[in-house]
């Protein structure tokens, strides 16, 4: 795919907008290390619980910039949302941005797994004003394996403390710009894949690597090497700009049962810098 005909201004900023994020990014980032270190007296984070640090940071982020970059969503990400149903697992829901797509009337009960704190009263805010109540349960964790399983088998949700018995556990899972920055994705995917019911949906709308070798462009490629080398996911809590989530994802249903049963996925904004995949993949029932 080339670069779509279209006005000069817009390619620049299909190429270039992660710059602008980046600027906020390390803004943020500064902030919350001087109000770490000076106001809460809490330098030795830094070196006790980085990850935590790195939490607060994007929090920090987050709260400010989460609701703009939320207003336009990619291709039909807001359609699959409105068709969340059953028990859902939801990763990385952050602030709850996506909560007012979701219909309360669909959803038996609905879990977040959200490892910043910070995000936390905002997220059930959100998750209350979108009509969820007691049905939204913000859980303090992250997505991979090791932290997720066992505050799932907390809640009751699993059969075994593993997770590795039983019929699954969600009937859906929403991964909303999330896989692009969970530790271990390869792993965590496979997780997420097995604690899906039989029949069971993942709804996804991730940034993923420039597909440039089929349908993408080396210059946006190119782009997302220059701002993974000047640290994009050192400033953003982790966020990489060139996973491979759909092969990942993929992959996931090949290994356990030779693949999903349906697959529904399409590609937006293939040329540029934050290139999306979107869809829903269905497990065999
Ligand atoms: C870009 S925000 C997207 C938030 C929300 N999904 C949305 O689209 O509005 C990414 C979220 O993933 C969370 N996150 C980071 N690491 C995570 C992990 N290991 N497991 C689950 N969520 C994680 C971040 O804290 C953040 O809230």
């Amino acid at each position: 795919m080339a670069i779509p005909n279209q006005p000069i201004g817009e390619t620049i900023q299909g190429l270039l907008k992660p710059g602008g994020l980046i600027v906020f990014a390390i803004y943020y980032w500064f902030i919350t290390l001087l109000t770490t270190i000076f106001v809460d007296m809490n330098p030795s984070i830094l070196y006790r619980d980085f990850m935590a640090f790195r939490h607060k940071a994007f929090s920090r982020l987050w709260l400010a910039m989460g609701e703009a970059m939320s207003l336009e969503m990619p291709g039909d990400t807001i359609t699959l949302l409105k068709s969340t149903s059953g028990t859902v697992l939801d990763c990385g829901p952050g602030s709850g941005q996506m909560t007012k797509h979701l219909d309360p009337n669909l959803i038996t009960a609905i879990y977040g797994a959200e490892p910043a704190v910070g995000l936390h009263p905002e997220l059930v805010k959100n998750a209350k004003d979108a009509g969820f109540g007691a049905k939204y349960v913000a859980m303090e964790c992250g997505i991979e394996p090791g932290t997720l399983i066992p505050t799932l088998a907390k809640q009751g949700l699993l059969s075994s403390k593993d997770g590795s018995s039983g019929q699954g556990a969600f009937d859906t899972i929403l991964c909303i710009r999330v896989l692009c920055g969970v530790p271990h994705p390869a792993e965590t995917v496979q997780t997420l894949y097995r604690l899906l019911k039989p029949g069971g949906r993942l709804i996804f709308s991730e940034h993923v690597v420039n597909p440039w070798r089929t349908e993408g462009t080396m210059i946006g490629r190119a782009i997302q090497a220059a701002f993974m080398t000047i640290g994009w996911s050192f400033w953003l809590g982790g966020c990489s700009l060139d996973r491979h989530t759909l092969e990942m994802l993929e992959k996931s249903a090949e290994e356990e049962d030779g693949g999903w049963a349906k697959k529904e996925v399409k590609r937006y904004d293939s040329w540029c810098t934050v290139p999306f995949v979107v869809g829903t993949l269905t497990k065999k029932g």
